[in-house]
């Protein structure tokens, strides 16, 4: 079988890195890719905004399955278009990527389907936000309604803060159309929970749980990126906590979509806050995580194909996935500024040595190669993943090879899956 990655990020080598294991894949492109997935498959520069030009590319290479990694192409209505002309593709229509697309959406459908989230207040002008303010207990969340990249919510201390954050986001100064709408959001406390499952439009089969690290500083400080590292482990979720989710979060969704007139096929990503009142959902996204999937593809066993295609088949089932009961976990070395301003082109030295330690996997997010070296080329450089017998081991196996590396500002956080391991 031929497959066609649509993506260039840490997750989608890690989809490379795993489907390139079934015994029935044959080659794997993927549209534009990396460096290090160039290693792996054949990248073809595609604009993935460009749903035309993904389909040019599809015409030409004919995949026998298409899989979406980014949001992008999903909110664009890659899985509709791609449908309508016979391609097979793996991944939610465009009126389910609306659950990520628009906090908005989300907020409401979870109101009409009784999963239980924050309290909110849907605001489109600074008046609008002036008359909710009052209703909220300080700290409260802003959000901008649209796709921003993990960059748009704002945990403000005061009505002040959070009223200019607020004006700055619906000005559009701040994120563009995104912020032509914003959502005002209790402030929750707990540890937050990625939660995946797999989806037929009926049926769903949870993924293994993993915890993202979404600030940029150490000890959940400062300001939220796309994820600086994530960690999988058995016990993240026990099973008494995923039949909840379960019964609560996931399959509702699911059945909410389809009741609306959706058959929700593919990843569902339930962001969570495992708060004192329960797990609440802070967000949906309709793709695999990232960096979830670096650690979570690090501890599946069985072959991913036949996973994505029970989704497309509708016959999804308990036994899609077999996971390892190792731990595994994924450090991301970015651009020294990210998610702020900062430098590209910087040499990457090192990453000949560091998959001599066992069990450690590089996943390429932002690089680029010249003449058989490779530079820095975005915020999230490289995902480190280790796996290992117990989560201390693969901590330790991670951050060993992350020393290996160098480059020019780079930035990484040092205490991914801290939390878990004092416990
Ligand atoms: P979102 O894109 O909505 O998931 O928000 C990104 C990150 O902001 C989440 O992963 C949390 O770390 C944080 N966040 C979002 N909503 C809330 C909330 N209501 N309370 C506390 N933190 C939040
Ligand atoms: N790690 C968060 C996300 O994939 O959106």
């Amino acid at each position: 079988m031929k497959i066609l990655v649509i993506g260039s990020g840490g997750r989608e080598h890690a989809l490379v890195w795993k489907l390139r294991q079934s015994p029935r894949v044959s080659r794997v492109y993927c549209a534009p890719g990396n460096a290090g997935i160039a290693a792996e498959g054949e990248c073809l520069p595609v604009d993935v905004k460009s749903v035309e030009s993904l389909l040019a590319l599809a015409a030409q290479i004919k995949p026998d399955l298409t899989v979406v990694g980014p949001e992008l192409p999903l909110q664009l209505g890659v899985v509709d278009e791609f449908t309508r002309r016979g391609y097979r593709i793996f991944g939610p229509p465009q009126s389910a990527a609306q659950l990520e697309s628009s906090k908005s959406f989300a907020k409401e459908f979870m109101q009409r389907h009784h999963i239980p989230t924050a309290h909110y207040a849907i605001c489109d002008s600074t008046k609008d936000v002036a008359d909710a303010l009052p209703h909220f207990h300080m700290p409260v969340v802003v959000k901008a309604d649209g796709l921003a990249a993990g960059k748009g919510v704002v945990i403000c201390k005061s009505k002040e803060e959070a009223s200019a954050v607020a004006a700055e986001m619906l000005s559009g100064k701040m994120l563009g159309e995104a912020g032509a709408r914003v959502v005002l959001e209790e402030c929750l406390k707990g540890e937050e929970l990625s939660f995946l499952v797999l989806s037929d439009g009926e049926r769903v089969a949870a993924l293994a749980a993993a915890q993202d690290h979404k600030r940029v500083g150490e000890g959940d400080t400062g300001a939220n990126t796309g994820g600086m590292g994530a960690y999988s482990t058995q016990t993240v979720v026990d099973a008494q906590m995923q039949n909840w989710l379960l019964q609560h979060v996931a399959r509702p969704v699911i059945a909410g979509m389809k009741a609306e007139g959706t058959e929700y096929k593919g990843v569902l990503y339930c962001g969570l806050m495992m708060t004192a009142r329960g797990p609440m959902v802070l967000e949906f996204n309709c793709r695999f995580g990232d960096p979830e999937t670096q650690p979570i593809l690090m501890r599946l066993e069985s072959d991913l194909l036949e996973a994505l295609e029970a989704s497309i088949d509708g016959r999804v089932s308990d036994g899609d996935f077999r996971w390892s009961t190792d731990a595994s976990v994924c450090v991301v070395m970015a651009s020294g500024g990210y998610p702020g301003t900062f430098e590209v082109g910087k040499k990457i030295s090192g990453l000949e040595d560091v998959e001599k330690v066992a069990g450690v996997k590089v996943f390429h997010a932002g690089t680029t190669k010249h003449d058989d070296a490779y530079f820095t080329a975005g915020g999230r450089v490289l995902g480190v993943t280790a796996r290992a017998a117990s989560l201390d081991e693969a901590v330790k196996r991670a951050y060993e090879a992350v020393q290996k590396i160098s480059f020019g500002g780079a930035y990484y956080r040092k205490d991914i899956a801290a939390r878990a391991l004092k416990k």
